[in-house]
């Protein structure tokens, strides 16, 4: 199976990368990072609300593989949309990250009154050259069709929580149906979903682990995935998930598991 996608301004995307939400010191950034390239993985999904960006712009700059080999992700938080300050909070993530450019930057949350001014401040961004592709995060369809109104610039990625607990086919369908690459976050349901009694059995059927079966569905299904970890063994397991396929009937087992149920709360000033 191949590695890497084309995003819909051809720019190449891993189908792997880390997850780094809650790692919260300099030395876990450090060894996560490390383990992960040597693992394989070349992307890695960072934000400024994890306040782990300078922990893991050091870390990057430190590690073996060059900057141009990797694909870096980071987001704008809900506070710099209020504010109308998205271009100043991307100078800061890269300044923390110590970058020139970032490859995909996402509108983290699509806050309402917001997020077409907010994407607008993207596009600006994506000509600048400082970010190589753009994207919205948590978007649903609604979102995705408000933009859709306002800019001919189509978000390169949408990433959302999703996972054989949690899959939103139409929201999905939508995303393939115009161009838009669906990111999983929280592939393996922060955990939850590895001691659910189908993914352990189907694990067994194929000597893989529990997590490698859940990423592996969910590149079957056509996403790319960030699991995040901080244990160099999970890292490296969870990157084990290019050489195996699970056949179509074990595919539809999964697909049963489907209880629209989510791991990742709403932030505060989202709800409501
Ligand atoms: N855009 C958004 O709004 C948004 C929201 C949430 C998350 N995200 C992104 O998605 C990434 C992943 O999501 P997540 O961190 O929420 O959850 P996740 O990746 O589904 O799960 C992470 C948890 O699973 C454990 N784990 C990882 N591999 C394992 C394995 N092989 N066996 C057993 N346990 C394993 C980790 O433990 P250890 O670390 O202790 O190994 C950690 O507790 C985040 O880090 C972040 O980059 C984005």
């Amino acid at each position: 199976m191949k590695q890497s996608i084309f995003l819909n301004n051809d720019i190449s995307m891993p189908l792997l990368g880390l997850g780094v939400n809650n790692i919260d010191d300099e030395r876990t950034a450090a060894t996560a990072i490390n383990s992960a390239v040597t693992a394989g993985y070349r992307m890695i999904d960072t934000a400024p609300v994890y306040k782990n960006e300078e922990f893991i712009g050091r870390a990057i700059a430190r590690c073996w593989v060059p900057r141009r080999d990797l694909f870096i992700i980071s987001k704008v938080w809900n506070t710099a949309q209020r504010l109308g300050d998205t271009a100043g909070a991307f100078e800061r993530s890269l300044e923390r990250l110590q970058l020139d450019y970032v490859d995909l930057f996402l509108i983290q949350w699509p806050v309402p009154g917001c997020f077409a001014a907010t994407w607008r401040t993207l596009e600006k961004l994506l000509s600048s050259g400082k970010t190589r592709a753009i994207g919205v995060s948590n978007f649903g369809i609604r979102h995705l069709e408000a933009l859709r109104k306002v800019s001919g610039i189509v978000p390169a990625v949408n990433q959302i929580e999703c996972h054989p607990l949690n899959y939103e086919s139409e929201l999905i369908d939508y995303c393939k149906d115009h161009d838009i690459a669906v990111q999983a976050y929280a592939p393996l349901a922060r955990g939850a979903v590895l001691d659910e009694d189908i993914i352990c059995v189907i694990a067994t059927k194929y000597a893989k682990t529990p997590a490698q079966i859940a990423l592996r569905w969910a590149l079957q299904k056509g996403l790319s995935v960030i699991p995040k970890s901080i244990t160099p063994e999970r890292i490296h397991a969870n990157a084990g998930i290019f050489d195996f396929e699970i056949e179509e009937e074990d595919m539809a087992i999964i697909e049963t598991m489907n209880q629209h149920r989510h791991f990742v709360e709403k932030p505060e000033d989202m709800r409501g």
